[in-house]
């Protein structure tokens, strides 16, 4: 069963300069709510149990965020609220389910994952990057239903424009199982309009196995000098191991980026 999650949460968020320099983008609102609770809501909804944060000491505001029971305890003693009585028991229950662990250096999405390793206690496990938001449909418990058939790692997909690829992880496909689903080749991370396999890219969901962090210790940096789990996913490939790509349904909000995180508040809206 996929009872865990990992979110990485350490990252500069150089693409949301210069908002990220003093604030976690994550916490950033989304339709006045912060992003990564849209995130929470998509694990809570698929089953997860447990939730690991991996966050940096430079962006602590985010476990402030759900430790800050002395200054909702000082309001709520001199207002009774509603509103402010409901989103500090919502805080309160989020938070029971996660847990903190630390990447103080920015070294890429894989080496964030191996310092997960050992809090991790099943085969597989669920990723979510927390720019990805995808709405109207739980991408998450359809990757989880997906797995459970098929016992296998399984990675959103979704085709973006052949001149964008370069900002994205790219597939190529060994071949279709169904109209949703295919088998996965390779996976290259952002590659050059040129040498792109195909366009169609890697979204912020993965259910990984437990066999990545064996791949993640030997992991040397990649693009950008950083950790990427692109890199450590395309070894196990070569190994031999099956990994789906799933096209979701639903749509993809990418707030990553300012343009992006702009449309996401106004499609959200409109829900
Ligand atoms: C990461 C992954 C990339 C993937 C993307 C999805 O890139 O490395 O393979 O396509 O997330 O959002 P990043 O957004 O960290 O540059």
């Amino acid at each position: 069963m996929i009872k865990q999650a990992i979110i990485p949460l350490a990252g500069q968020g150089t693409r949301l300069l210069p908002l990220t320099s003093v604030f976690a983008k994550e916490l950033l609102p989304i339709n006045g709510k912060p992003g990564v609770e849209y995130i929470i809501e998509e694990c809570i909804d698929s089953g997860i149990k447990e939730i690991i944060f991996i966050i940096s000491k430079k962006k602590e505001i985010i476990k402030k965020y759900f430790y800050n029971d002395k200054f909702y305890k000082k309001i709520l003693k001199k207002n009774k609220d509603k509103r402010i009585s409901f989103e500090y028991a919502k805080i309160k229950k989020y938070r029971k389910m996660i847990k903190f662990v630390y990447q103080n250096k920015p070294l890429g999405t894989g080496d964030a994952v191996l310092k997960t390793k050992k809090y991790i206690n099943n085969n597989f496990f669920l990723m979510l990057l927390p720019d990805d938001l995808i709405t109207k449909k739980n991408c998450s418990k359809d990757m989880i239903s997906i797995y459970k058939k098929y016992k296998c790692s399984v990675m959103a997909s979704m085709n973006v424009k052949k001149n964008n690829v370069k900002r994205w992880g790219i597939y190529s496909k060994l071949k279709n199982i169904d109209r949703k689903n295919f088998l996965i080749k390779d996976v290259v991370e952002k590659p050059s309009t040129k040498s792109a396999p195909s366009n169609s890219a890697v979204i912020g969901r993965y259910i990984l196995s437990y066999d990545i962090f064996k791949k993640l210790k030997k992991q040397k940096k990649g693009k950008g000098g950083e950790i990427h789990i692109t890199d450590s996913i395309r070894k196990l490939l070569n190994d031999g191991h099956k990994i789906i790509g799933h096209r979701f349904s639903g749509k993809y909000l990418d707030c990553g980026t300012m343009n992006g995180y702009i449309k996401s508040s106004m499609e959200i809206s409109k829900l």
